[in-house]
Parts: C-alpha cells; structure tokens; sequence
C-alpha cells in the first residue's frame, strides 16, 4: 500500500486514481475547481465514463480515496505525486500549452517538505520533464527537500478507461533516476503488464508517436475509403482483408468522419510543431490533420450532392460526443458539421443519450446559432419530418432502430452514415437513398454478363455501371 496524490480530475486524473485506489493505496485527488471537489465528494462524477461511479463510490466508502482543493492536504506524506492537469493547444493553436502543468509543479514545491516522486500523467511535449525539474527545484519552499522526476504517459481510451487502466498493453516510464522509475513501476505490478523503462525523452515521445500513429491508421483508411468510392470497393471489407495481415493489424481501421476528441487532434498537432520548431517538416503529419479536416467536409458535401441547396432543409443528427460511450464533446466532428449546414440555412435536430448537457455548452461556445438547433429526446423524434439523416456518432442503440419507422417519418429518405454502422444493401432495400463512407457505388461486378469481365472496353464497363 503507497500514499499517493492525483493532480487534477479530469478524464486521465480521476481514473489513475481512483484505480490505484481500487489497487489498494491510499490517494487523495487534488484539483483546483472547488465545485468539482465538493460534487466528488458527494459521488457526483464531473464526466461519464462506464464503471467510474461505482469504483469511485466503493473506495471513497471504505477510505481509500480522498478529495481536497488543497495541496498541502493531498501532498502529506504523498510517496508518489501524479500531474494529470490538462494540457490543451496552445494561443496560436498549435503546440501544447504548458501553463497548467507549471503551476501544479510551483504549487507542489510550496508544499512539499518530504522526499517525493513527480510523475507526469498528462500528454506533455519532449522535454517537459526537465521543465517541472526546473521549476521545482527554483521554488522549493524547503531546499533541502529532494525529489525525481518521472514520465509516466497514460493510454487510456474515453469510453473504456477503467478498463484500459485495469488492462493495459504496457506501462512507459522514463526517468534520468532510474530507482525512481522502478519504484513507480511497483505501483503497476498488481496489472501484471509489460514494461518499458528508458530515457525521460523517450517516454514522453513514445506518448505522441503512439497517439500519432493511431491518428495515421485513421486517415489512411479514410483516403482508402474515399478511394474506395470512386472505384467501387467496400471499405468495410478491405479494412477487413488488411486487417488479418498481423503486421497492419484490424484496430483503428474504422473509417468515417475522422477522428476527435481531447488527445489526437491536439497530440498530433503539437508534435507536428515540435518537429517544425525542430527545423523539420514533418509532412505525414500534416496529411493526416488534413485529411482528417476534409473528412468532416465530407458530410457536407454529401449532403449537397444530394439534396442540393441546404436551406430550408431539416437536417437529423444521430451522435454529438466525439465517439461513443463518453459525454466528451472536445474536438467533436458534430460540431463543425453542425455549425456548417446551419450557416447554409438548414435547422437541425439533433440526439445524443449522454452528451446533451456538454454538447449544449460546447455548440454555445463555438457560436453555433442555436435557434437553428433543436435537441430532441429519441432517434425516432430526431427523424420526424428530416430531409436527412446524419450519423455522426457510432452509438451502439442506433445500430438496432427500427428503420421503416425511420423511413416513414422522414421527409426525404436521405441517410448519410457517418460511420458506416449500416449494410449499404440493407438500406437501399428499405428505400433510403444511403451514403456511407467509402462504400463505392461506382461499377458492381454484379452487373457485369457472365463471363470474362476483361473482355469489355473500359468505356463499356461504366456505361454498365
Ligand atoms: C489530460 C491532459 O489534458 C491530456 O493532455 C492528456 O492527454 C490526458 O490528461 P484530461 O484528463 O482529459 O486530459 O483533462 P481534463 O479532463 O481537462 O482534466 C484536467 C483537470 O485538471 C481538470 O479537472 C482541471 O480542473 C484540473 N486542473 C487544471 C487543476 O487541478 N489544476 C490546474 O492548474 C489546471
Ligand atoms: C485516444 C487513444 O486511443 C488513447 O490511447 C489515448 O490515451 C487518448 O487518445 P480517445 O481519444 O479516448 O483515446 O478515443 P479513441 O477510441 O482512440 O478514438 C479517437 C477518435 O478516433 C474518435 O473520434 C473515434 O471516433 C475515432 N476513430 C477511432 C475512428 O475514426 N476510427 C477508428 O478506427 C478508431
């Protein structure tokens, strides 16, 4: 059992510690929005995520997990002080801003006034490690106090975090103290991963790589799928014939409308700026972000290929949270969607089972004109009288609608599938005019006559299509 304190608790700080709790230590969770402590401390979780509640409950019953505003109180006799404050795109919107991290160090060296180790949680760019060395050691209250320093990067996914906690693929950790490193690593035997110990560097940049190259996967297959669509081939099934290829591997093959969130678009966008400030050009990087941005577009554009000018149209948008399983609305591909088809003149009806409250917020915040938007309670009220419908986030209880209900109530039969949660076939079967994501339309061989499909002219082969 170790004493540990979590700064700040948001998504990455109140399941670090809140788990290690449920390993057993004794943590307290220190954030400096008093509200958020005082809800906490009545179990009232200030995010959603499956299976936190009822952990944070337990420990909090049976004395193992603490909430303060105060540093002093939360650093008594910490062991192990775990930075997890956020870290979002810097003025300028590129690198990431550093600010939360160096005034938790400051108000940690105010307090400290025992041997401790620092670990930073949050995705921090290259070299962050030395910054909170710095700052603490220049604003130590106590100057005879010691301390190290670790890089401890957390890979948790929203939605499944506890379980990404409880179960990862491997614990980094990166100190210039090795000791220390290996002392932090004791706090993860209990989950009996594989670990990686190296430089502090490393670590921080096994961070960004791991989330860029995730963010790579993603636009890749999302060029292929709209390749795909000028071709004629099935996105859904080549994602899948890649996939069995262990070195592709089928994981985050999931074309759609690209990705959000609060880590990828952010991550990828500070380290395309470390590399730029570093005197390169890191162009892969700036693909990705490019085609990420064009895939939202896409809707759009779909939209309109279809239903021609947007104005006076009703438009029905099925998901707001940036993916399923969360109420987090950061970096949301709704929200541009949303944003661009009312400022060409459509309303929209808009449902999502968790994220209304932040989505409410997060669209006031992005002058989205709210008189065009209407919040309804089910699917089914969402599509009553919708030129449209968009998919936009893959929540699993839009998987099983009762879609000639659907239909019926539609004004125009138009569903654009966002993120292909739907078999195209099935669709057109029930009379919708379906668009998904790279699900080509272009020449079938279905309608090839038998025999040898080589055999045609190409000109023949689209005249058939
Ligand atoms: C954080 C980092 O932002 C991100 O870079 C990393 O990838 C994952 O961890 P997240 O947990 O999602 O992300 O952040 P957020 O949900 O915004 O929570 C941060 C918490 O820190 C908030 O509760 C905030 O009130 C608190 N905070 C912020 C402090 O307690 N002190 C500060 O000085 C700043
Ligand atoms: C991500 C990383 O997965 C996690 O390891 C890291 O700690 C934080 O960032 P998260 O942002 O919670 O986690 O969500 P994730 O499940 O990775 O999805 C990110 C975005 O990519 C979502 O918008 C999702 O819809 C999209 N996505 C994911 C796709 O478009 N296709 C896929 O195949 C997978």
């Amino acid at each position: 059992m170790s004493k540990i304190c979590v700064i700040g608790t948001g998504y990455v700080g109140l399941v670090t510690g809140t788990c290690f709790a449920e390993l057993g230590n004794q943590v307290t969770c220190v954030d400096i929005v008093v509200e958020k402590i005082e809800r906490l401390k009545q179990g009232i979780l200030p995010i959603y995520e499956p299976g936190l509640e009822e952990m944070v409950e337990r420990n909090t019953r049976v004395g193992r997990l603490h909430f303060t505003t105060s540093y002093s109180e939360g650093l008594d006799n910490a062991e192990y002080i775990f930075i997890s404050v956020n870290t979002p795109t810097g003025p300028g919107q590129r690198g990431a801003d550093m600010r939360y991290v160096e005034s938790a160090a400051r108000s940690i060296a105010e307090e400290l006034d025992h041997y401790a180790i620092i670990i930073n949680k949050s995705t921090v760019p290259v070299g962050s490690g030395d910054v909170v060395s710095r700052i603490v050691s220049s604003s130590l209250k106590r100057p005879d106090v010691t301390f190290a320093v670790v890089s401890n990067p957390e890979f948790l996914r929203e939605g499944a975090a506890v379980l990404d906690f409880m179960n990862p693929d491997r614990i980094v950790l990166g100190s210039s103290d090795a000791d220390a490193a290996r002392k932090v690593a004791t706090l993860y035997l209990p989950l009996r991963a594989p670990f990686v110990i190296t430089d502090i560097y490393t670590a921080e940049m096994i961070k960004y790589a791991s989330n860029a190259f995730l963010a790579t996967k993603i636009s890749f297959i999302n060029e292929i799928a709209q390749i795909c669509e000028r071709l004629g081939a099935d996105v859904k099934e080549v994602a899948a014939g890649m996939g069995f290829d262990k070195r592709i591997g089928r994981a985050f093959l999931d074309a759609g409308l690209g990705y959000g969130g609060s880590c990828f678009p952010k991550d990828v966008r500070a380290l395309a700026h470390m590399a730029d400030e570093a005197g390169l050009h890191p162009q892969m990087l700036h693909a990705v972000m490019d085609i990420n941005y064009d895939q939202r577009r896409l809707i759009v554009t779909k939209l309109t290929s279809i239903l021609g000018s947007l104005r006076g149209c009703t438009i029905g948008i099925l998901g707001l949270a940036f993916k399923a399983n969360t109420d987090d609305m950061r970096e949301a591909p709704s929200v541009d969607i949303i944003r661009w088809v009312t400022s060409q003149g459509a309303a929209v009806r808009v449902y999502d089972p968790v994220a209304r409250e932040t989505a409410d917020e997060a669209l006031k915040h992005e002058n989205v004109r709210m008189e065009s938007v209407q919040f309804c309670g089910d699917a089914y009220e969402v599509a009553e009288g919708a030129d449209a419908l968009v998919i936009v986030t893959e929540w699993n209880e839009f998987k099983s609608l009762n879609m000639p209900q659907i239909r019926g109530s539609m004004r125009r039969p138009v569903m654009i599938d966002g993120r292909n949660i739907y078999e195209a076939a099935e669709m057109n079967r029930l009379g919708f005019i379906y668009r998904g994501m790279g699900h080509g339309t272009g020449p079938a061989p279905s309608v090839l006559p038998s025999g040898d499909a080589t055999s045609l002219p190409p000109a023949q082969l689209e005249l058939e299509a």
